[in-house]
């Protein structure tokens, strides 16, 4: 798959394009292109943001400042590239980012994904250049740059070949292999460490009992926790914000 990242940080992303999955991910034929906003601007000094009107604190990314990027980046009308591809931006408002969001976006042939600064955008580039509004979670990042990189990491380490052991992402917490509960515990030696034993039935070597102990403690978890891991079975959307 191809995955943009429209940011004014490129630079923030070099830790993250170094890590493993991500490198696999690209050798196996996928990418992850990153666009500057202040490389395509039609405004003096690199400008990208303005004052927003009616007033208030900090500083609104310009619709036709990111037009101009999704123009240099795709060659057509951005209003007709949200029909064509997954252009998601980035919004501490928008939908919830789970599991069931990255197994969509992971199927997609392509996805640009929009990140914001200061007060993010103008809600004309939501409305009118992004297929979704996505947030990854109920607090507020100074920029969309983390966010970004979360949305990529979760994507990236999904396509075959990323991880690299190939049942990683099989049997993970939220899989359907664990009824889209949480992990189970894990355990490595020292078998014994202060008297604290590992779960004599891990040394069993009796892989059928071992299936049947981490189902089961998946679900002790999952009781446990509180949450409703199996939510994704039956969405309706989002609540109140998405
Ligand atoms: Cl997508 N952006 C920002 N700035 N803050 C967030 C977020 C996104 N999701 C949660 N908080």
């Amino acid at each position: 798959m191809e995955i943009d990242v429209f940011t004014l940080f490129p630079e923030a992303f070099t830790w993250f394009a170094a890590q493993r999955h991500v490198t696999n991910a690209l050798a196996g034929g996928h990418s992850l292109g990153l666009v500057n906003y202040r490389d395509h601007t039609p405004l003096s000094g690199r400008q990208v943001d303005d004052t927003p009107f009616g007033g208030g604190a900090g500083m609104v990314l310009r619709v036709d400042v990111v037009e101009a990027a999704l123009r240099a980046r795709y060659g057509r009308d951005p209003v007709a590239l949200a029909a064509e591809r997954r252009v998601l931006a980035l919004d501490p408002g928008g939908r919830l980012f789970d599991d069931a969001l990255v197994d969509e976006l992971a199927a997609e042939p392509a996805v640009t994904i929009l990140s914001g600064r200061y007060e993010g955008f103008d809600e004309r580039v939501v409305e009118h250049f992004a297929s979704d509004r996505v947030s990854i979670g109920r607090y507020v990042l100074a920029g969309g740059e983390l966010a970004a990189m979360v949305v990529c990491d979760a994507v990236l380490r999904k396509l075959p070949g990323s991880l690299g052991h190939a049942a990683s992402a099989v049997e993970e917490s939220f899989s359907a292999a664990l009824e889209g509960g949480p992990e189970y515990p894990h355990y490595t030696r020292p078998a014994e460490w202060r008297g604290w034993a590992v779960p004599e039935v891990l040394l069993s070597g009796h892989h059928e009992r071992i299936a049947r102990w981490r189902l089961e403690q998946s679900r002790a978890r999952a009781a446990r926790s509180g949450t409703d891991f199996m939510e994704r079975e039956h969405r309706g959307g989002n609540g109140p914000l998405a």
